[in-house]
């Protein structure tokens, strides 16, 4: 019978194999019952104490603007270095491989924002109306992040490529109606205590010979701060092997331009003694890093400011070098925090708008347009039109010959001119007109480049956003709060909550700012190459 049902036979085979290892379950369940109770007995002792001892991890966020970048700036720039290395599509950015979504941009007072109202939607996590600083719809003065994370006991800094105090590091600091208000925005920023590193440029509203009251902020300061206000200065703090040992301690202004910091197409192309954005950074992570004051982390806002200026002046050729200038800096930047993986570090990148409306293939006859564009012209230019502009204005011996040499020939490389452009730029030249002569020597290089702009203003379309962060946790954390299509109010929110700041506080602190304008607020409405 056994043999005629061997299924039965070995089912019971298995059954008593089974009560044996049944008894040696229970024999093991009381050994391990015991030796579990006796090592959460010897844990407790040896926990406690550590537990006691256990410093929280720093947390660090830097947030990057690509100041008037569009999506269309960053296929332009990612074209056009597949073209100077000759590389084919494979090549791409870095900013390429963290792309986490877009962004929708417009502001309380307009469909097409402004870069104050865009970097106060950031700082404020508010929508207020375009050329607000740091206040709400109402002009009351809101808490920024860099206030919240300050107020937490974070490091603050500022890293930019124009005026420290234009619209989009002064929203981050400051709160005043106008973004015009430049003067007190300085004032604001050097007196809050809230800010501890500042980089870039803009010296001239710190300073007596730029400032409408005549003070010179830099001289008052003494030694409360650490000044570098010139390159050389720069290069001297930059080029300290170990700044933890050296006198280099915060807070800490560099501020090595008067003005706005000379376009990248024109520094690769002259002798500037500055530093590169990447440079700035990275004296930035330094100081902050390494700062003895650095007990919990840091907030720093690191903007490609002048992408934008490339887009008001329509300038083609300047594009690609001020975007991939960028690049170089968030690539760095994400270097040094994968190389700190004690301490949790996140990147978050977007744009305030879209600057020109511009369009890569752009029809220049009536015949329809070929599919295709030119980065070779671009690659060819050596300056901007503003610097080429300034320059025709400036020196005295321009003549035919000149534009034929110097200009077309040299800064250019544009072969094919016509007699109609000579006649033009000498007849610009001649009327002094600054504006017009850098749009008709730009339009010279897009046409040839089959690059459009639409406006020598902002455009409302969507911009892209980036995110990185060193462990795949917190990537994963952080991409959960931007990814996909969201408003500019949102980004803020992943500051607060990752840092765990206290907006109610920091807009406490805030509404006893006083924000009014000093001077009767003048803006200068009919010069659309000022940049804003
Ligand atoms: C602008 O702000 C006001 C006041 O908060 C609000 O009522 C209005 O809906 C806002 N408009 C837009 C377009 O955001
Ligand atoms: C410099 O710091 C001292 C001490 O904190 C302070 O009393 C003084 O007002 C500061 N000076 C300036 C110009 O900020
Ligand atoms: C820098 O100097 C500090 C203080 O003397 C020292 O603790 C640290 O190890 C030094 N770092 C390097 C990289 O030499
Ligand atoms: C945030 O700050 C406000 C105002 O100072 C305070 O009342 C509140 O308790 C704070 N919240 C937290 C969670 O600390
Ligand atoms: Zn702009």
């Amino acid at each position: 019978m056994s043999e005629s049902l061997p299924l039965l036979n070995s089912l019971k085979k298995q059954s008593k194999k089974q009560s044996l290892s049944n008894s040696l379950v229970k024999k093991l369940l009381v050994f391990f019952t015991l030796a579990a109770i006796f090592i959460t007995i010897i844990l407790q002792f040896l926990i406690i104490e550590p537990k006691q001892l256990e410093v929280e991890r720093k947390k660090n966020f830097i947030f990057f603007v690509t100041d008037g970048t569009g999506p269309n700036y960053v296929t332009l720039t990612r074209n056009y270095k597949q073209f100077i290395n000759n590389n084919d599509y494979a090549e791409l950015l870095q900013l390429d491989q963290h792309l986490s979504g877009t962004s929708r941009t417009r502001s309380n007072s307009s469909w097409v924002t402004d870069s104050a109202a865009g970097a106060t939607a950031f700082s404020c996590l508010l929508k207020t109306y375009n050329g607000a600083i740091g206040v709400d719809h109402h002009q009351n003065p809101c808490g920024t992040v860099l206030e919240a994370a300050k107020m937490a006991n974070y490091l603050t800094g500022l890293v930019v490529t124009t005026r420290i105090t234009d619209a989009t590091p002064a929203s981050f600091s400051a709160h005043v109606d106008y973004r015009s208000q430049e003067d007190q925005i300085a004032e604001q920023q050097i007196s809050s205590g809230m800010v501890d590193l500042m980089i870039g440029g803009g010296l001239q509203h710190f300073v007596s010979g730029g400032r409408k009251d005549g003070r010179d902020i830099i001289k008052e300061l003494g030694s409360n701060w650490t000044t570098a206000n010139d390159p050389a200065s720069f290069f001297n703090v930059y080029n300290q092997k170990n700044i933890t040992e050296s006198e280099v301690t915060l807070p800490f202004i560099s501020l090595f331009e008067m003005g706005d910091v000379p376009f990248q197409i024109d520094v690769e192309n002259m002798a500037y003694s500055g530093p590169s954005l990447k440079e700035e950074s990275e004296l930035a992570l330094r100081l902050l890093h390494s700062s003895p004051d650095n007990e919990k982390g840091f907030f720093l806002l690191i903007e490609g400011s002048r992408i934008d200026h490339c887009g008001h002046n329509n300038d083609a050729a300047c594009i690609p070098r001020e975007l991939m200038a960028f690049d170089e800096a968030f690539n760095y930047v994400k270097t040094f925090a994968d190389e700190h993986p004690d301490e949790d570090f996140i990147l978050f990148s977007t744009s305030d708008h879209e600057t020109g409306g511009m369009t890569i293939s752009r029809q220049i006859t009536s015949d329809y347009p070929d599919y295709i564009w030119y980065p070779e012209v671009l690659a060819k230019v050596k300056h901007s039109g503003h610097y080429m502009a300034q320059q025709l204005l400036t020196k005295n011996n321009v003549d035919e010959k000149f534009l034929k040499k110097t200009l077309f020939a040299d800064w250019l490389g544009i072969e094919d001119y016509t007699k109609e452009d000579i006649k033009q730029i000498l007849s610009l030249i001649e009327s002094r007109n600054s504006g017009f002569l850098q749009d008709y020597i730009n339009n010279m290089v897009g046409i040839r480049a089959r690059i459009g702009f639409s406006t020598h203003g902002h455009s409302a379309i969507d911009v892209n956003t980036y995110l990185h962060a060193n462990s795949e946790s917190l990537l994963n954390y952080a991409f959960q709060r931007v990814r996909g299509n969201r408003e500019n109010t949102e980004f803020g929110s992943l500051v607060v909550e990752f840092l765990g700041l206290n907006m109610t506080a920091a807009n406490e602190y805030a509404s006893g700012i006083n924000h009014g304008p000093l001077f009767a607020a003048t803006e200068n409405i009919d010069e659309y190459h000022n940049n804003i």
